[in-house]
């Protein structure tokens, strides 16, 4: 039987739960480290997998460990990835990869310097909900034209002891869940060529309300309308891919339906029911990632395309600080 990697989990919160939880399931991994600043939650975190808790990253030093997840607020993410990097681990960091492409180009930088991988927590590009809807969108019959996007958030403020309710913590507004869209939005329809975004301060003291504007450079172009405050009624994130006279329809994870054509059956598949681990991509990253680190290939989720969604939201954070100006962000 191959060895199971040796995982430490690094931020025991909400998403340090969920990626031990997985990786323990998954029969590849064992997570023997739980490391947070606040030691009794690492414990806690620890007890559930009889690992150990440590309060610093510092203390993983000649541990056997292989591959850490970063599960920290967004803006510690950079400084942490490159010090598990530096200590010759494997990590994958959750997304946002960095809150600045300058910190996300280091952390890559750290990750080939020390040989080690660096994977990004772009879920969605696992989520079933999304793989049907880009078969259906890339498929022989349809042909893009434009994307309808909306990412809310109920109360982006919410209770003040929160970290994402910090947006210094937070790196700013589209760094919590319109990122995912912005690399959805490029999942679906290919590279964006150029990006024009407007924002308002609306009901929190920092840009909560953004309409973002795409012209991608193969098939046509497309709006994420994304907001703080639109309540908690569903769906907070749906999307709409219009071809000639096709369509396509997500809403949340749950569900996907395809239009193939005028007077045509509408085919529906619902993933309402799945695991929530399912539903959302997690446990299918996870077993693509250990398969990427067993064989030494190309992950999906390579740190790469979270510095491309890095850069599309500092390219709509300078738009939006000149009337919608649109930015040139075609890849090279
Ligand atoms: N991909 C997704 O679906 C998804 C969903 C939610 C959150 N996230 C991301 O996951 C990350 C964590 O979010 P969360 O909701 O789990 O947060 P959380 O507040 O539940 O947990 C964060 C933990 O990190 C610890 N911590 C803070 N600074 C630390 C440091 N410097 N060193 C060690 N520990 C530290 C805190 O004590 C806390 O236990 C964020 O980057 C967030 O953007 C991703």
């Amino acid at each position: 039987m191959p060895k199971k990697i040796s995982v430490a989990i690094v931020g025991s919160g909400v998403m340090g739960g969920i990626h031990g939880k997985i990786a323990q399931q998954s029969g590849a991994a064992s997570v023997n480290y739980v490391v947070d600043a606040d030691l009794a939650k690492a414990q806690k975190c620890a007890d559930l997998h009889r690992a150990t808790a440590l309060r610093s990253i510092g203390e993983l030093a000649g541990k056997n460990v292989n591959l850490a997840f970063v599960c920290v607020p967004n803006n510690h993410h950079a400084r942490v990835a490159i010090e598990l990097l530096n200590l010759k681990l494997d990590v994958f960091c959750e997304k946002p990869l960095a809150t600045s492409a300058a910190d996300a180009r280091l952390m890559i930088e750290a990750a080939q310097v020390n040989d080690r991988r660096l994977f990004v927590g772009h879920n969605r590009r696992f989520a079933p909900v999304y793989l049907a809807a880009k078969e259906a969108v890339r498929g022989k019959y349809f042909s893009p034209q434009s994307i309808n996007m909306i990412q809310n958030d109920g109360d982006m403020g919410g209770e003040g002891s929160l970290w994402a309710a910090n947006f210094a913590q937070l790196g700013g507004f589209l760094y919590d869940t319109t990122i995912h869209f912005l690399d959805m939005a490029e999942f679906l329809l290919g590279p964006i060529a150029s990006i024009s975004a407007l924002s308002r301060s609306c009901c929190y003291p920092v840009n909560d309300n953004f309409t973002i504007h795409m012209q991608f450079r193969d098939s046509g172009s497309g709006v994420i309308s994304s907001c703080g405050h639109a309540s908690w009624i569903f769906p907070f994130e749906r999307v709409q891919v219009v071809g000639d006279h096709q369509a396509v329809i997500t809403e949340e994870l749950d569900e996907y339906r395809h239009c193939p054509g005028l007077s045509r059956a509408i085919d529906g598949k619902t993933y309402a029911k799945l695991a929530f681990e399912e539903k959302w991509g997690y446990v299918a990253m996870h077993t693509h990632m250990y398969d990427a680190l067993a064989s030494g290939g190309k992950a999906i989720h390579d740190a790469r395309i979270g510095l491309r969604a890095v850069e599309l939201v500092e390219a709509c954070q300078k738009s939006a600080t000149s009337q919608g100006a649109f930015i040139d962000v075609a890849p090279a």
